[in-house]
């Protein structure tokens, strides 16, 4: 029987299939379709201390085989996720959660990721340095190692779970980004973010998104994923959670040959629901096809 488990830096998943943060809310909504005890787990949307709005519309715009999204941390704030979501959740998930931490300053960064990672329920701190639809704190912390590293050391020191610091794609060397978070005490890093595009309106002959660019996901962003993966596998000891552009059990098994030990899926929830299920469900059929037994086994195969 094909197994399908990993070991992420100490949290066992029963397969690596991760809804990605931004993609799948609280897991609510998606739990009316399939039991979400199925997923490896999830990482719930990016929580900053203070309830956001999120940017103006229009804040997402359709491209060839992805999309653009500009939605600018929108999230009901800490004390909510807290007081209100994470007890609703635990009637739908029972496994740990990935808590996805934004931020605008290094405080809130520390603040936020200390409050959460004193939750039962939380399993991981995904520490997003990479919102490109930010003006000021997300990628602009992602982006000189520096500043990444100051991000990390501080929320090292206030947290005890596991700590995956979430990279953006759009700098010119990520490993050198995995390094500052490796060497400031981060357990992984999670790749890739979206990449920043524009698209226009041509009949105003204006940009589509309000906030002009945004964050370009879905199978479009696949092949830029893999190649950072596999880069940054080679780069760092520290276990690498892969995402961009995957919607199928093969991307899931490239993703992995490529160094990755668990898999995000994002876009591919938006267009279709059950994508996380069918993916998880297809894993097996397709390891056997390959000859594979233990998924666990082909984590970086290809480097
Ligand atoms: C957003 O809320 O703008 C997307 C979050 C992200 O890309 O990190």
């Amino acid at each position: 029987m094909a197994d399908l488990r990993v070991n992420l830096a100490g949290l066992m998943l029963d397969n690596p299939v991760i809804p990605a943060s931004g993609t799948f809310g609280y897991g609510k909504e998606f739990s009316r379709y399939y039991d979400l005890d199925i997923l490896g787990s999830f990482s719930f949307k990016g929580t900053t201390l203070h309830p956001r709005e999120g940017n103006p519309l229009p804040r997402i715009a359709e491209t060839p085989s992805g999309m653009l999204n500009s939605v600018g941390l929108q999230n009901p704030g800490v004390d909510e996720v807290i007081s209100r979501i994470l007890p609703e959740m635990k009637t739908y998930f029972h496994k740990p959660v990935i808590a996805n931490v934004s931020g605008f300053s290094l405080e809130e960064y520390v603040e936020v990721s200390r409050r959460l990672d004193g939750e039962d329920q939380v399993g991981m701190i995904e520490l997003n340095i990479s919102c490109p639809n930010v003006r000021h704190g997300g990628m602009s912390f992602g982006t000189d190692p520096a500043c990444a590293a100051e991000v990390v050391g501080a929320v090292r020191r206030a947290v005890k779970k596991p700590l995956f610091v979430k990279l953006t794609p759009n700098v010119t060397d990520i490993s050198e980004m995995a390094r500052a978070c490796e060497g400031e005490g981060a357990d992984g890093v999670a790749l890739i973010n979206t990449l920043m595009g524009l698209r226009l309106d041509l009949r105003t002959r204006r940009p589509i998104l309000a906030n002009v660019t945004g964050g370009l996901s879905g199978p479009a962003v696949l092949p830029v994923a893999l190649r950072m993966v596999y880069a940054v596998k080679k780069a760092v000891k520290i276990p690498v959670m892969g995402m961009g552009g995957v919607s199928t059990a093969r991307d899931v098994i490239e993703m992995m040959l490529c160094g990755a030990t668990a898999v995000q899926v994002g876009a591919a929830n938006l267009v279709d629901p059950m994508a996380c299920k069918r993916i998880i469900e297809d894993l097996p059929a397709e390891m056997d096809k390959l000859g594979i037994e233990k998924l666990s086994d082909i984590i970086g195969g290809a480097l």
